[in-house]
């Protein structure tokens, strides 16, 4: 239960870190869309470890195979199955730990929900998950491609340093997925920095969607803000979304609003969605990050018997988890928007008509 996400295009995943897979059913894909394994292996690869030193070091290729729902190179209507086998579990790594809770994890809230708990690198709690999801986004970004939507994302601000520009090319070749490369260079010294002390960063990622339509978001429940705000706080270590301009509440009414003129909004501090709906702007949403939990200091915990202990961790982990974040936000974003348009072609009867009649 509570493994799927959209009403009409909706992905369920399954798998842990160190199980023998992960995975995701795709699900309300229409027929005859090109389906590019290409593209969904270099989505993947955006995401996957041990890229580089601003990433865990666990090596893992993140090859996709797609099982089900697709033929001769275009969907049919069916499940998509897609499952990526883990290959570098070292479950020796967190033996240390079994019987602990690690602080920022979710050892804790598991082990006394559940009664069981898969310690091996924090099982299903575990940020591999997110890799089935960007396997799911890519499906949503073929579909988005057919109508022009773009979905991009990219590194705004780490360790309350912002940058200074928004450069989305610039953030495709960067390592950090920076938006800056000015910022970048000190996002550098300062990772390098709060490694080397074995410690971690928090960080924020900067969304946009370019070319919507108006008129997508359900209201009262599914409002297009309040599902994606919903997609992005369900990704591991997000702690909070703000759409459109983060200033906002410190502004005052004549300075928030986006006028209006026959062309269209003299502004977009709305970031693009208004009483839940796109008013067609570009959808904009900072997305932010903790730190990532796992350092390699000592700190107090207590174990599953209730005593007070202390744990110093090993394994292998992202020194900064909003830069692998940044294209799990894309993935989620693209899965929220599909679905949007999907229940959009049902709210109208003009719209209906045009299929039926
Ligand atoms: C792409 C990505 C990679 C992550 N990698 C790690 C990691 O290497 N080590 C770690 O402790 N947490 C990592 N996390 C965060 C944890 O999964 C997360 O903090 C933990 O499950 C507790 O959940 P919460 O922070 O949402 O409360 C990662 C998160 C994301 C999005």
């Amino acid at each position: 239960m509570f493994n799927s996400f959209g009403e009409l295009f909706r992905f369920t995943t399954f798998g842990e870190s160190h199980g023998k897979a992960i995975g995701v059913i795709v699900d309300g894909v229409p027929a005859g869309l090109d389906f590019d394994e290409e593209f969904l292996q270099n989505e993947l690869d955006r995401r996957k470890p041990g890229k580089n030193r601003f990433a865990t070091q666990r090596k893992e290729s993140d090859r996709a195979e797609v099982l089900s729902g697709v033929f001769e190179g275009k969907t049919t209507g069916t499940p998509i199955a897609i499952v990526i086998f883990n290959k570098d579990q070292k479950s020796k790594d967190y033996s240390n730990i079994k019987d602990l809770f690690r602080p920022g994890h979710a050892d804790f809230t598991y082990w006394n929900k559940y009664g069981i708990r898969d310690y091996r690198g924090g099982g299903r709690s575990s940020a591999r998950e997110t890799a089935a999801r960007v396997a799911a986004g890519a499906v949503a970004k073929m579909l988005l491609k057919e109508l022009n939507i773009d979905i991009k994302a990219g590194v705004i601000e780490i360790g309350g340093v912002r940058a200074k520009k928004e450069d989305y090319e610039y953030a495709k070749t960067s390592p950090l997925f920076a938006l800056d490369e000015k910022a970048e260079e000190k996002w550098i010294e300062l990772i390098d920095e709060k490694r080397n002390e074995h410690n971690s960063l928090g960080g924020v990622v900067k969304l946009k969607i370019d070319n919507l339509p108006v008129g997508l978001g359900e209201p009262i429940y599914y409002k297009l803000d309040n599902v994606l705000a919903s997609a992005m706080v369900s990704i591991n270590a997000v702690k909070g979304i703000y759409i459109g301009n983060s200033e906002a509440h410190k502004l005052t009414g004549l300075e928030n609003n986006d006028e209006i003129t026959k062309e269209g909004f003299l502004s977009n501090n709305a970031g693009g969605v208004l009483g839940g709906i796109s008013n067609g702007e570009s959808v904009e949403a900072e997305i932010y990050f903790k730190p990532t939990p796992s350092i390699f200091k000592t700190q107090k915990t207590v174990d599953i018997y209730g005593n007070e202990v202390e744990v110093d961790l090993k394994g292998r982990h992202d020194p900064i988890v909003a830069i692998r974040g940044s294209v799990v936000v894309e993935a989620m974003a693209a899965c929220v928007i599909a679905d949007m348009l999907m229940l959009n072609m049902t709210r109208r009867i003009d719209y209906i008509k045009k299929i039926y009649q």
